[in-house]
C-alpha cells in the first residue's frame, strides 16, 4: 500500500512488508519525484519510481540502484503517525505530537461508513460548528436544543453536550429526540456520540479535518451505530431482524444523512468571512470559550 495522502499536502503514506505504518514528505531528495505516484514498497523500505533509491520508514535512503556510497542528504522528513480504531492519524504540525487522540473500544459498533469533502474553509470554522448553537436550529432545522452540561475544556480537548429534535426523518422515524456529546481533540479530530434516545439507537460520528493547501480543507465525515440490542423498538417490523445487519444498513443511511446535515454548512463556510470580534448575542453558545481554546493551536513566532 502506498498512498499520496492529500494533493495540497504533498506526504506518502505506506505500509512495510511487515506492516510498519509510515509517513514521509512526498518528494524524493534525489532529484524530485514524487513517492506517491508509482513508487512502491520493497520489504521494510519504499522504492521511488524515478531511479529506484529505497527509504526506510524513517525517511532515510537505504540503498541505491547504483550500489555506491548513499548521499548523505538523502533523507526524507518522517512524521508521526497512528492507527486507532480503524482509522490512519497522522501529526500534520512540526515536531512531535503535542497530544495523543484516545484510542476506542470498537466492540459491538459497525465498520465506519464515511464521507469526504474538499472544501474552501479552514478546520477552525468547521470544529467551532459543534458550538454554534444558533446554526443548529437557522441551519439543521434541530429543535428545543438545550445544554446538557456547559463546555468543558481540558488542554487540548474540548467536550460539549447537547439535547436536541429533529423533525425530520431518521431511520424511519417521523421525529427523533437525540443527546449528542463532541469530543473534539485539537481543531482536526472530534468524536460525536450521538445517542438517538427516542428509538434506543447508538451512533458515533467522526468529523476530521485536515488543511491542504492555504484556504482549503479536506473534510472526512465517518459514522458507525452501535449493535441494535431492540430492533423492534425502530420499527415493529423489524423486530425479528439481527441487530448488527440493521446496524450496518442504519449506518448506510445515516452517513448519507449526515453528509446532507454538512452539506449544508458547506456554501455558509465557503462564502464566509472572518469575524475577529464578532458581535455575540445570548443564544450563541459558548463560541467565545471555543474560541480562547482554539488560539493554543497557533503556535507563536
Ligand atoms: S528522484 Fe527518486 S530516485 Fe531519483
Ligand atoms: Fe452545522
Amino acid at each position: 500500500m502506498v498512498r499520496r495522502v492529500l494533493a495540497g499536502q504533498q506526504r506518502v503514506l505506506f505500509r512495510t512488508a511487515s506492516g510498519t505504518l509510515a509517513l514521509l514528505d512526498a518528494y524524493c531528495p534525489h532529484l524530485g519525484a514524487d513517492l506517491g505516484v508509482g513508487g512502491r514498497v520493497v520489504g521494510e523500505s519504499l522504492r521511488c519510481p524515478f531511479h529506484g533509491f529505497c527509504f526506510d520508514v524513517a525517511g532515510a535512503c537505504v540503498s541505491t540502484p547504483y550500489g555506491g556510497k548513499i548521499p548523505p542528504t538523502a533523507q526524507i522528513a518522517s512524521h508521526p503517525v497512528r492507527e486507532h480504531h480503524g482509522l490512519l492519524l497522522g501529526w500534520v504540525g512540526s515536531g512531535t505530537p503535542t497530544f495523543e487522540i484516545p484510542a476506542l473500544d470498537t466492540t459491538g459498533w459497525t465498520a465506519w461508513h464515511a464521507h469526504a469533502f474538499d472544501l474552501a474553509t479552514h478546520p477552525q470554522e468547521i470544529a467551532e460548528n459543534s458550538v454554534d448553537v444558533g446554526h443548529l436550529a437557522a441551519v439543521h432545522d434541530y429543535q428545543n436544543v438545550a445544554p446538557l452540561a456547559p463546555l468543558a475544556v481540558d488542554g487540548p480537548q474540548l467536550r460539549a453536550r447537547y439535547v436536541f429534535e429533529r423533525p425530520r426523518p431518521l431511520f424511519g422515524a417521523a421525529r427523533v429526540r437525540a443527546e449528542m456529546d463532541i469530543h473534539q481533540w485539537g481543531l482536526g479530530y472530534a468524536l460525536v456520540e450521538v445517542d438517538v434516545v427516542s428509538l434506543g439507537v447508538r451512533t458515533r460520528q467522526l468529523v476530521l479535518a485536515t488543511p491542504t493547501t492555504t484556504g482549503r480543507t479536506y473534510l472526512r465525515i465517518a459514522m458507525a451505530v452501535h449493535h441494535i440490542a431492540a430492533p423492534g423498538r425502530v420499527h415493529p417490523l423489524l423486530s425479528l431482524v439481527p441487530g448488527g445487519w440493521l446496524a450496518n444498513r442504519m449506518a448506510s443511511a445515516a452517513i448519507r444523512q449526515y453528509a446532507g446535515d454538512v452539506a449544508q454548512d458547506v456554501p455558509i463556510w465557503e462564502a464566509k468571512g472572518w469575524t475577529d470580534r464578532p458581535a455575540l448575542a445570548e443564544g450563541d453558545g459558548p463560541i467565545g470559550p471555543y474560541r480562547r481554546w482554539a488560539k493554543q493551536f497557533y503556535p507563536v513566532a
